[in-house]
């Protein structure tokens, strides 16, 4: 099954991210992250678990209060009553209300934290879901999510009877998530197609990927392919322990494999540095898209093929053109010990000062050797260099 549709970004900074943070997020943080995700263009955002604080709960009514009337926004509960009841409260007067009731039916889960059987998650789950929709407007949505689906792989069959039952009880999203991942795409991939050949068009599938062996975006991507037709990210990948899945990536991969994004993929850049600011989380220098080193090459050999296809759309070494992120900068090299000739070269005429290949070849030795020494050249050592050069 190969999805070619539209994927809809399900973003959950403001809820799963903001969670994770040393410092949760009040109000005024919320609304300016909020802001910048409906700058990007998002329709479905989740703006927190009103269950969880007060402040949590104030946030969620500043943000139904600035909310445009075609966004969807989604409020956390599990399935007890107050946790709904509060739900319902904070997403009052909502355009378009989403209660997102959340149940784990793992079987460690099921055993040690619910101590139920599936079949009393099944009443209760299905409780739940009615009590939401007795509680939203005609036009709202509620999302049911099996917490821990990753490592369902052992009742996935009574799991897959759950979800049938649920969406028979109202539920109009299925999120699947990979609450801590402990394996590999495909495995999970593999069970996101048996839900979706289960509950087939009765209801949205989507899938919650957390990133704690590093591959959330691989296994978003390809729940997508596989039929998940609904994605929950987060602004540079922020989330419990080490994060969701990124937005960004997600996008951006998607968008190289020919797929239609719904999002304003210029504005990624600023919105990363937006979340890094209020986040204290820092973007690490080899960051996928965001980090200072994405358009920076080092190696001789990755330096001559990129001087080669500068001119060309498809770099050899550019996994994607920066202005298509909103970044500035663009292809650059480092001089270090590892570097070649069309570095020293590129350099050299970033100070104003044009070698000939012979000429670039003839500094070479000096060039490394400042280098071993020293490491990454500066540009004042490029040009003390090329002005020594006699
Ligand atoms: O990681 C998780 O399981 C969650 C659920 C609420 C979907 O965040
Ligand atoms: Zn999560």
């Amino acid at each position: 099954m190969t999805n070619t549709s539209q994927p809809v970004f399900c973003d959950t900074t403001l809820r799963d991210g903001n969670q994770s943070l040393k410092r949760p997020w009040n109000s005024q943080e919320k609304l300016m992250i909020f802001q910048q995700l409906l700058k990007l263009g998002l329709k479905v955002i989740e703006i927190g678990f009103p269950a969880s604080s007060q402040m949590d709960f104030d946030s969620c009514r500043t943000l139904v209060q600035n909310a445009p009337s075609d966004v969807t926004l989604c409020v956390l509960a599990r399935a007890v009553p107050e946790d709904i009841m509060l739900a319902a409260q904070a997403l009052q007067n909502a355009h378009n209300p989403c209660i997102h009731i959340v149940m784990p039916m793992n079987p460690l889960g099921l055993q040690y934290i619910l101590k139920k059987d599936l079949n009393e998650v099944t009443q209760t789950a299905i409780q739940a879901i009615k009590q939401a929709k007795f509680l939203l407007p005609p036009n709202g949505k509620i999302e049911f999510s099996v917490e821990h689906f990753g490592d369902c792989k052992d009742n996935l069959t009574d799991v897959i009877h759950v979800l049938t039952q649920a969406v028979q009880a109202g539920a109009t999203l299925i999120n699947l998530a990979n609450t801590v991942e402990r394996s590999h795409p495909m495995a999970f991939v593999d069970m996101v197609k048996q839900v979706k050949a289960a509950i087939d068009d009765t209801a949205e599938l989507s899938v919650h990927c957390h990133n704690d062996l590093g591959m959330a975006t691989a296994t978003t991507v390809e729940s997508f392919f596989a039929g998940a037709t609904h994605m929950d990210t987060t602004l540079n990948g922020i989330g419990e322990r080490c994060g969701n899945t990124n937005m960004f990536e997600v996008a951006v991969a998607l968008y190289n494999s020919g797929i239609n994004i719904p999002l304003q993929m210029q504005h990624f850049y600023q919105a990363a540095q937006l979340v890094a600011q209020l986040s204290g989380i820092p973007i690490w220098e080899k960051a996928p898209l965001m980090g200072r080193d994405c358009f920076i090459h080092r190696s001789g050999i990755h330096q001559d093929g990129a001087t080669k296809t500068k001119a060309l759309q498809k770099g050899q070494y550019m996994p994607f053109r920066p202005e298509l992120i909103g970044r500035t900068d663009g292809e650059t090299f480092g001089f270090t010990s590892q570097s070649g000739k069309a570095a020293l070269q590129f350099l050299c005429q970033e100070v104003g000062i044009s070698l000939s290949p012979e000429q670039a070849a003839s500094l070479m030795p000096k060039a490394k050797h400042l280098a071993e020494k020293k490491g990454e050249l500066s540009l004042t050592d490029v040009s003390h260099l090329c002005l020594n050069n006699n």
